[in-house]
């Protein structure tokens, strides 16, 4: 006998089928159009490193590993959360999960709310524990979930549905405003985050999605108790253009234009969290190569992360593809360190650095002198 479902049943299927849709539209975006930022930059391009022509290391013996949320990293590189939910992101998250695995870095998956709402969608992330069981996994969901009535009960199930080493709650208040259907009542955000945070035995991160955060939002996420910050910064994809592109009402399409550019550049918003926060930090937003990487390690970052250059590396299925990509960047991180003569990470983070151009411009306007970095011992 055919079973008829309650309006509101219908009501939920309606929503857990929209989630996985707009997760698909947003992979399609990202894939056929250019989405990155237009007018800012993420402040990598005026920062430099200073050679060193007499460098006398084995470049062989350079150590890249770095350990982070417990796990230990081959490279301090992390794939940010992208993916899941719907058939084509279960294949992404099946190849990256296994790249993530042979290569020994971190990965992210993309919101877990799909597979809270639909049991079907969970397989799309139990790949990445079924395919890299020892590597660093990061869970995700919206800091607006939480808002909506996310508790302890469905924290847990997120982090089993990956064996999750951490979560990250993503804060996107730009891009939930660009759509119709967008988590904007953010009411007793910071509460309610709170409150979960101390429910939880796995330690939480507090993840941007191409704004990054100001010093206002890190004093309030230390205070919080987040273990890690994922800047996020802008200067790479920007979200509000990714929606301003997927939205039909000229309200949402002309705000997501207006706002293309919002947020605090990648740089900057490494350098405060360095500042004030305790826990781990990973540099990202913009992140396009090994130097890049190297650079937001020299400015306090623990590890970095990118997202779409893994999208495009995977897009065509391609393992070898990918694992190609991530032999590139980490050789460049590997040059940075020889050409700087630095044996380990470690060494890097504390190396001098010339800032100069907007970059040096914007940290004077915050109150920091940029040669604080310049001055730092060789
Ligand atoms: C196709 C795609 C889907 C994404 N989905 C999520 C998501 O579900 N949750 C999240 O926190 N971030 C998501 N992001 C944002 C990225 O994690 C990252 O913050 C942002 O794209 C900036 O990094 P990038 O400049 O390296 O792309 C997504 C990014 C892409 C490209």
């Amino acid at each position: 006998m055919e079973s008829k479902n309650s309006p509101q049943e219908i009501d939920e299927k309606k929503e857990n089928t929209m989630t996985s849709e707009r997760k698909l539209a947003h992979l399609q975006i990202c894939l056929e159009h250019d989405v990155q930022s237009r007018n800012i930059t993420t402040g990598l391009e005026d920062i430099s490193f200073v050679h060193h022509a007499t460098t006398d290391l084995n470049m062989e013996d350079i150590d890249l590993s770095i350990k982070i949320f417990g796990k230990k990293l081959q490279f301090p590189l992390i794939i940010s959360g992208m993916t899941g939910g719907h058939s084509f992101a279960q294949q992404l998250n099946d190849f990256l999960s296994q790249v993530a695995e042979k290569t020994r870095i971190g990965m992210g998956v993309g919101s877990q709310r799909a597979a809270l709402e639909d049991t079907q969608a969970r397989e799309s992330f139990e790949i990445v524990k079924k395919n890299a069981p020892k590597t660093l996994k990061i869970g995700n969901i919206g800091a607006g979930q939480i808002v909506e009535g996310l508790n302890s009960t469905d924290l847990k199930d997120i982090v089993s549905m990956i064996s999750a080493d951490a979560i990250a709650f993503h804060f996107n208040p730009l891009q939930e405003s660009i759509q119709p259907d967008g988590d904007t009542n953010l009411h007793e955000l910071i509460e309610k985050v709170t409150q979960l945070i101390n429910e939880s035995s796995t330690p939480i991160i507090a993840k941007e999605v191409g704004s990054g955060f100001s010093r206002f939002d890190i004093t309030r996420l230390k205070k919080s108790g987040f273990s890690g910050i994922d800047i996020q910064g802008a200067g790479g994809t920007s979200w509000a253009g990714v929606e301003s592109i997927r939205a039909e009402d000229p309200i949402y399409k002309k705000a997501g234009e207006v706002f293309w550019d919002w947020g605090l550049p990648t740089a900057i918003s490494t350098i405060f969290a360095k500042e004030s926060f305790n826990g781990h930090i990973i540099g990202s937003g913009g992140v396009r190569n090994g130097m890049e990487v190297a650079k937001l390690l020299a400015l306090g970052a623990d590890a970095a992360g990118m997202a779409i250059p893994f999208l495009f590396a995977i897009q065509d299925h391609s393992i070898e593809k990918s694992l190609k990509y991530i032999d590139e960047i980490a050789y460049q991180i590997k040059l940075t360190c020889f050409l700087t003569g630095c044996q380990t990470i470690e060494d890097l983070k504390s190396v001098p650095l010339i800032i100069s151009g907007k970059t040096a411009d914007l940290l004077r306007a915050y109150g920091i002198d940029p040669r604080e970095y310049s001055s730092r011992p060789n």
